[in-house]
């Protein structure tokens, strides 16, 4: 049987999607190089599925080993999760995040030259589209300006792969623009894990309930909006990563060989929609304060989901209060867990 390979598999939303592909019965291989997860995902992912995915640890700029995997291998799909995905120390470290996501994009595509692997699945973000004209946003919308290193590593690594499709016939692509993913798997045995203070909102509020270290504050309370606090499309972690099978059962029959899908749920909340429905859930009431707004943050973007609806037939299940019970019940157990250890 021809094989998946996941980089960044051990990661929050390739662990998912390894334990997703893995009940359906695919078989997988996973590299990651554990800069930003601990090896025990490994075991987790054991512990759902019952099943133990061949494991490398490897770094995918390092192209010695990863034609070894690729030449040891009979691969059929890459879906490529491995990146560094943090916007505020990308401002802070931009060579290092341009090398790692680039460096490893055109050398994760060079092995597929050579190995005749045609068939690639990209971890792309709502982030390409900057400050849109627009709302919701649709595929066909022009690339924005991006707002942080990061961000521009993800234009930059989807121009990469248009023009590896237009000079590569064989080779198709289906690059995914997730938009904001919440949430942990149903067993709470894998879930988001952020090193260090998180930055996102729901790691955020989560876990300032915990700590006094962390107090929560609400970027910006000026933006024309309902009530002045920003708005994205959050998404269940569950939902994005069925989109991932939905896209790899798609690729295989598909004439197109270079596809665009957001993944979204087409819904908009604002910061502090998010805030109140926590509060009501948890039980606990949040101290938050009003900050200046984050630098580069925008006003409002959410989905047009009509084309991944259509053609992939995938569709958000879960809702926002899914999407914070199920993060709220993750952090309920990582934080018993640590408590635990002391
Ligand atoms: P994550 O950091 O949890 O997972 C990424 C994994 O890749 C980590 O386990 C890390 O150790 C590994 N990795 C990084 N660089 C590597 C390298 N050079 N070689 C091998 N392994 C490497 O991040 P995530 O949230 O699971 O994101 C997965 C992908 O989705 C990333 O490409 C990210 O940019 C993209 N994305 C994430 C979000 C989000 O909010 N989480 C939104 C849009 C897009
Ligand atoms: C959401 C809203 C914050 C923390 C980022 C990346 C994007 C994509 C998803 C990877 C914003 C506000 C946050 C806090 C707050 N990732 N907020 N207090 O910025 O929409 O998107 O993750 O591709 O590229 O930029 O997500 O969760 O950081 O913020 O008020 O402590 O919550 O200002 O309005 P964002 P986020």
């Amino acid at each position: 049987m021809k094989k998946i390979l996941i980089t960044g598999g051990l990661g929050y939303i390739g662990s998912h999607t390894s334990v997703l592909l893995l009940e359906k019965n695919y078989e997988i291989i996973i590299i990651d190089n554990l800069s930003n997860t601990e090896i025990n995902v490994l075991e987790s992912i054991h512990s759902i599925t019952s099943k133990k995915p061949e494991f490398f640890n490897c770094d995918i700029t390092n192209y010695k080993k990863l034609y070894y995997i690729f030449k040891k291998n009979n691969i059929d799909c890459v879906i490529h999760f491995a990146a560094l995905k943090s916007v505020s120390e990308s401002v802070q470290y931009p060579e290092k995040y341009f090398y790692n996501n680039i460096e490893g994009i055109k050398t994760l595509l060079k092995c597929c030259k050579k190995f005749n692997v045609n068939n690639f699945i990209f971890s792309s973000s709502c982030t390409v589209y900057g400050t849109p004209k627009n709302l919701p946003v649709n595929e066909s919308m022009p690339f924005g300006k991006p707002s942080s290193p990061y961000g521009e590593t993800k234009i930059k690594s989807e121009e990469i792969l248009l023009k590896f499709c237009e000079k590569n016939k064989y080779f198709k692509n289906i690059s995914l623009r997730y938009f904001n993913p919440v949430g942990a798997h149903n067993s709470n045995l894998i879930g988001e894990s952020p090193k260090g203070i998180p930055n996102n909102l729901v790691p955020s509020i989560v876990q300032s309930c915990f700590s006094k270290n962390i107090k929560f504050k609400v970027y910006g309370n000026d933006y024309n909006t309902k009530d002045g606090t920003a708005i994205r499309d959050y998404i269940h972690i569950e939902d994005l990563s069925k989109a991932h099978i939905m896209a790899y059962e798609y690729i295989k029959n598909s004439k197109n060989n270079y596809e665009i899908f957001n993944i979204g749920t087409g819904r908009g909340y604002s910061v502090i929609e998010v805030i109140n429905m926590f509060e009501k859930i948890s039980g606990k009431k949040l101290n938050y304060k009003f900050a200046k707004r984050r630098k580069g943050d925008i006003k409002e973007i959410y989905a047009d989901t009509t084309k991944a609806n259509r053609i992939l037939k995938w569709k958000a299940k879960f809702n926002l209060k899914n999407m914070l019970e199920s993060a709220w019940s993750w952090e309920l157990k990582t934080n018993s867990n640590q408590k635990a250890l002391k």
